[in-house]
């Protein structure tokens, strides 16, 4: 995966599962085509497949530390590698973990060759799990989530904040920001504060237009 990222959630929004899934992977894959951004879809594990099947890049919304064998119900981090994941969210706002368990993804996506992006609320859980030496942290206070308004304008002290509290303690950690992020301004401050992209949904899922917002987006990179 490049950077600079964006990373779209498709969350559980109802315009972007099942089919309507399949039509936002086709526009990531044309912008990504179209743009030589790098793009990833986080589509909900039933579509995984069919998005990553169509070209576009995907990552799993969340996966469980086991391993193959008796987990009814639980996600196996092999099991959304080989339906087309080359990565996945650990620790998201909406899908919380304790740290010993969020340590345990982190080795469970690394066994599985899965691109780790660790989300924490703050920067002192940030620097918390950088210290776990995911691939990524994404920084994404939860009052702005879903809110239209940008944490790398609204907050961007916790941006940098994040950026140097992970560089202390793992250097080799890229830093991500979300929330409240849907113009390429927010993208393009979020880069200047030292992140190497960006995690975002409904500026995109529930834009009137999703290929306008997403190409408006990718002109912030
Ligand atoms: O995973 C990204 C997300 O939590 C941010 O949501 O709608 O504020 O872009 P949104």
């Amino acid at each position: 995966m490049k950077t600079p990222v964006i990373i779209v959630n498709f969350k559980t929004y109802s315009e972007a599962t099942g089919k309507n899934a399949l039509q936002m992977g086709k526009i990531i894959r044309e912008v990504r085509d179209e743009t030589d951004a790098e793009i990833i879809a986080v589509p909900q594990f039933s579509d995984i497949y069919q998005v990553a099947s169509i070209g576009a890049p995907v990552f799993a919304q969340h996966i469980d530390a086991i391993v193959p064998g008796s987990h009814t119900g639980h996600v196996l981090p092999e099991a959304v590698r080989e339906a087309g994941a080359i990565g996945a969210l650990i620790n998201h706002s909406e899908r919380q973990l304790e740290l010993p368990e969020i340590e345990a993804a982190i080795n469970a996506a690394r066994r599985a060759g899965l691109i780790s992006v660790v989300c924490a609320n703050d920067i002192t859980k940030a620097s918390a799990v950088a210290a776990l030496k995911p691939d990524f942290v994404a920084v994404e206070p939860p009052e702005l989530i879903g809110s239209g308004i940008p944490v790398s304008k609204a907050n961007p002290e916790i941006v940098s904040g994040t950026v140097k509290a992970v560089w202390d303690v793992a250097p080799d950690v890229g830093v991500l920001c979300g929330a409240g992020i849907s113009k390429g301004e927010d993208v393009r401050a979020a880069l200047d504060l030292g992140t190497k992209g960006v995690l975002l949904a409904s500026g995109v899922v529930k834009a009137a237009d999703p290929k306008k917002a997403l190409a408006q987006l990718v002109g912030g990179v």
